[in-house]
């Protein structure tokens, strides 16, 4: 018989982000066990950080489970893809109808639908997002959970009790939906990530390019200066974690060179390919994201430079680029139409997130999807969390169905004041600085509040070319015309090509 202290918890994979989980959940008085594949991981563990605390380890996966109370919760954090499919080949035959198993890793979401349809009969499978990296897993996490809202239930006061709390005291932790919506939120939150990192990186590009003075004599802004900008500007509006960090990043030195450390790192940043899969969801949902997917073409375009090398030194005598000159009167002004401008573009971006996930709700069949709990949740621990989510909080608060958080009255208002410094920000892109993301996100914004776009031509030369057949502005929607272009007198429509 086992006489032993049954765990609260069990926690598979003591990899960076596993450790620093099981550290959090015994810093809030519960008892863990931990299994690794390989036990020399556990052990090194165990005789580590982990020294003083109520964590327990095995070396055979049958024995971690025997020491847990049941219903057993068992979170799994190893690397996504087929390390999960084998876990839980491993773990299933050893565990019992009730038991829970959350998947906290960064599992493509539609991997956490199959293996949630795939559970034995009883076994309660949960995929929970978890971001912050390993600072946010020891010392509070923005957690996404979903699954069957029994498992929930059962694993609520432990998942709360480790996540991040808001500046309200809130718990960044609740309930989503079922299957794989908190997969699916966390990996919105990360192509919202790579946009709002690219309009950050296009704004300090700007700054770094602007020349002070005149041509014959000019100063250009050193990063302690730009460091200056952004520290002011998390003060305000902009407040947020991603606009923190680069404060910090641009005033570090290099310990090898003594130059700014900014300035030594090469400019080919990487991915792991959660951005591109936020990108691929979009355009198959016909979801409009258009600034994260165009993030993820950056990063491959920044990845490839043998050819941005190349390429510059073709066009290095062309005057594709030119340069921009302020005087020191107009910097102030400058700096702050590009804070409205960043800000705006920032809401533009939430906003594709919100809205691809608006759509998912539907597509996926997660009625319970609720954009003010992702709004909530993302408020702290994670990378994205922002001032900004507070009020975006409170708008899908106001309106759960809000098709886009550009239709919020704040937000509208916010876009509206701010439409001078889009113009002006809007203008530095015909100087060759390429900026991509913003450029994206203000005509995402354009498009979207044009009551009329130039579709009309592309319907009409569909028609002309496919007989694609159009709607008329003088006729009810759904009822298709088509024009003889050519005077052939064929009226055949290709219906099966109409829409
Ligand atoms: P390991 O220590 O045995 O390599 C991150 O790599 C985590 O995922 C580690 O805990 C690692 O275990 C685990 N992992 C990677 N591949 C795995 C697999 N195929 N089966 C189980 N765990 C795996």
């Amino acid at each position: 018989m086992n006489t032993q202290k049954l765990s609260d918890v069990g926690l598979i994979g003591l990899a960076v982000m596993g450790e620093n989980i099981v550290l959090n959940m015994a810093n809030h008085g519960y008892r863990v066990s931990v299994w690794n594949r390989t036990f020399e991981r556990t052990q090194k563990f165990l005789s580590g950080r982990a020294v003083g605390k109520e964590i327990v380890g095995f070396e055979q996966i049958a024995d971690f489970c025997a020491s847990l109370a049941t219903p057993r919760k068992i979170m799994i954090l190893v690397k996504a893809g087929a390390p999960v499919d084998a876990t839980l080949e491993h773990l299933l035959p050893h565990l019992s109808p009730g038991d829970i198993v959350i998947d906290g890793g960064n599992s493509y979401f539609k991997d956490t639908v199959r293996r949630s349809n795939a559970m034995p009969e009883g076994i309660l499978y949960m995929g929970c997002g978890v971001s912050g990296g390993e600072e946010g897993a020891l010392k509070g996490p923005s957690l996404m959970p979903a699954g069957p809202i029994a498992a929930w239930e059962k694993v609520a006061p432990i998942l709360t009790s480790i996540a991040a709390k808001s500046e309200d005291g809130v718990a960044c932790c609740d309930y989503l939906s079922t299957d794989g919506a908190g997969h699916y939120v966390k990996m919105i939150h990360n192509g919202i990530e790579y946009a709002d990192m690219q309009l950050i990186s296009e704004i300090y590009a700007l700054l770094r390019a602007f020349r002070i003075g005149t041509a014959e004599d000019y100063r250009m802004l050193t990063n302690s200066e730009i460091a200056d900008i952004f520290a002011r500007w998390n003060q305000g509006d902009l407040n947020s974690y991603l606009i923190e960090i680069t404060a910090q990043i641009l005033r570090r030195k290099d310990p090898e060179t003594q130059r700014d450390l900014i300035d030594v790192i090469l400019d080919t940043a990487g991915q792991k390919g959660t951005g591109k899969w936020t990108a691929i969801d979009a355009l198959q949902m016909n979801a409009v994201s258009p600034t994260i997917t165009e993030a993820v073409f950056v990063r491959s375009s920044a990845a490839n430079l043998e050819l941005r090398q190349t390429l510059s030194g073709v066009f290095a005598l062309s005057h594709l680029t030119e340069e921009i000159f302020f005087s020191e009167s107009e910097l102030p002004h400058v700096v702050s139409m590009l804070q409205d401008a960043l800000y705006a573009a920032k809401i533009c971006v939430y906003a594709q997130g919100f809205s691809q996930i608006q759509a998912a709700k539907k597509e996926y069949g997660w009625s319970s999807l609720s954009g003010r709990t992702v709004a909530m949740l993302w408020r702290g621990g994670c990378i994205i969390r922002a001032q900004m989510l507070n009020e975006m909080m409170t708008a899908f608060q106001k309106n759960e169905a809000l098709e886009s958080l550009l239709i919020d009255p704040v937000f509208a208002a916010k876009i509206a004041d701010a439409a001078d410094s889009i113009r002006c920000v809007m203008r530095f892109n015909a100087y060759g600085i390429p900026m991509p993301a913003l450029s994206s996100a203000f005509n995402y914004l354009f498009t979207l509040t044009s009551p009329r776009l130039a579709a009309n031509l592309i319907q009409a030369q569909r028609d002309f070319f496919g007989a694609h057949t159009y709607e008329r502005t003088d006729a009810p929607r759904g009822q298709f015309f088509h024009t003889d272009w050519l005077n052939l007198g064929g009226s055949t429509t290709s219906s099966a090509y109409n829409n």
